[in-house]
């Protein structure tokens, strides 16, 4: 069956189509991906209102392209009328896009219907300006093209991510982690251990009580004027320090925040308070000083988040680890939870570097698989910000 996947939930506008031949395996037709950094860049961070408006001048270009590259954008021989049921639901579901309305019907007057089966969407969590850009753009295709909807929640998309390998032919098989697994999220807005005890069944055990990890990076580099996402940035100079400087006495101490709790919560803006007291101590803010304070801060995060996941792996006696979002991208932590799963003898399921980071890829797959589940949730009429996997 083909799948169509979109996701807005931040600051990327990605459409994927899949051809999926089996339970588990597929090859990707298409993947499209407009990233938005460079416009949110001046604001420090991902602006909303600025999301919106980029994503809805994004998707139908995007449509189009994902459709043409796959082979499924077919012109009408004739023009057609959009029947009248489809109207008035496209008005209901586009009224505040007009734009993309218009754009919708004459893609449906223009080209015959792409022979796509579902729709998968993002519809939680994330910026709710951003989500309902996609959610209702998705909502009001499905209908134009006769494919169901399937609502899909963004960190279980990211779950998926690491599931997924290929071979040398570019088919994709969707790996069994085993049951119970535990999953470690940790991006932007997430920071979560999560207990998995069969497929799309979850009991999240962990959650960051203020700043998540992606957030600690990317506040710290802020502080030493690295633009926004400055994540890669730290993770580059931490290595940096590690290669050439480390010869040097480390100056800088950061803390570990709750290190030694007995629960599996983690807090971290601590850190960008420390980075900032040790900032504001310096006269002049040298490489090396960046240097330094980046490895401290990469050393940190990974301390707590192994020692907490170490102590997880243990009590829940699970078979596998699963590391998602996009700060699964740093190399530090990639070889910490190597090592971590080497020592434990428990499989380590990492995603690609190319999939560490919000694409659609990881909607479509997370979306298929609640689908030939009959997983997916029916008739969802919002979108939520603060979904979680346990919902
Ligand atoms: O999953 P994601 O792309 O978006 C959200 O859903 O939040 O995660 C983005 C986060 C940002 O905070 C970014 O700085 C961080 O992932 N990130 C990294 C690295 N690459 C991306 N953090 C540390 N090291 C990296 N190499
Ligand atoms: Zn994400």
């Amino acid at each position: 069956m083909k799948l169509l996947a979109l996701e807005t939930s931040c600051d990327e506008t990605a459409f994927a189509i899949f051809d999926f031949t089996s339970e588990r395996e597929f090859t990707i037709l298409s993947e499209q991906l407009n990233s938005q950094i460079d416009i949110h860049q001046e604001y420090g961070g991902v602006f909303p209102a600025v999301a919106k408006r980029e994503h809805t001048k994004n998707l139908y270009p995007l449509l189009i392209a994902a459709l043409d590259e796959s082979g499924l954008l077919i012109k009408r021989t004739q023009s057609t009328d959009v029947p009248q049921e489809i109207m008035d639901k496209l008005h209901v579901l586009l009224e505040r896009d007009p734009d993309n309305l218009e754009l919708l019907v004459r893609f449906y007057e223009q080209y015959e219907f792409p022979d796509i089966d579902a729709v998968a969407v993002t519809y939680g969590p994330g910026l709710e300006m951003a989500l309902w850009t996609g959610f209702n753009f998705a909502r009001a295709l499905s209908h134009t093209i006769s494919a169901e909807l399937v609502p899909t929640n963004h960190m279980e998309g990211h779950i998926y991510a690491s599931l997924i390998t290929q071979n040398e032919e570019g088919v994709f098989t969707v790996q069994d982690p085993q049951f119970p697994n535990l999953n470690l999220l940790i991006s932007g807005g997430h920071t979560e251990l999560v207990l998995a005890t069969s497929e799309h069944n979850y009991t999240k055990i962990g959650k960051t009580l203020d700043d998540a990890v992606g957030e600690a990076y990317d506040k710290s580099a802020r502080l030493l004027g690295i633009p926004y996402p400055g994540g890669p940035q730290i993770s580059k100079l931490a290595d940096e320090y590690r290669s050439v400087s480390q010869s040097q006495t480390l100056r800088i101490t950061l803390p570990r925040p709750m290190l030694h709790t007995k629960d599996y919560d983690f807090s971290f803006s601590g850190l960008k308070t420390a980075v900032l007291t040790q900032t504001q101590k310096q006269d002049e803010i040298t490489n090396l000083f960046k240097q330094e304070l980046s490895f401290e801060l990469e050393e940190s995060i990974a301390e707590v988040l192994i020692k907490k996941t170490k102590r997880a792996i243990t009590e829940y006696g699970v078979s596998s680890l699963i590391i998602g979002g996009g700060v699964s991208a740093n190399n530090h932590l990639r070889e910490k939870f190597t090592e971590l799963c080497e020592q434990e003898r428990i499989k380590l399921f990492l995603p690609e570097k190319k999939y560490t980071g919000d694409n659609a890829v990881m909607i479509g797959i997370a979306g298929y698989r609640r689908f030939i589940n009959k997983k997916y949730p029916k008739g969802v009429e919002r979108v939520l910000g603060r979904l979680s996997l346990e919902d």
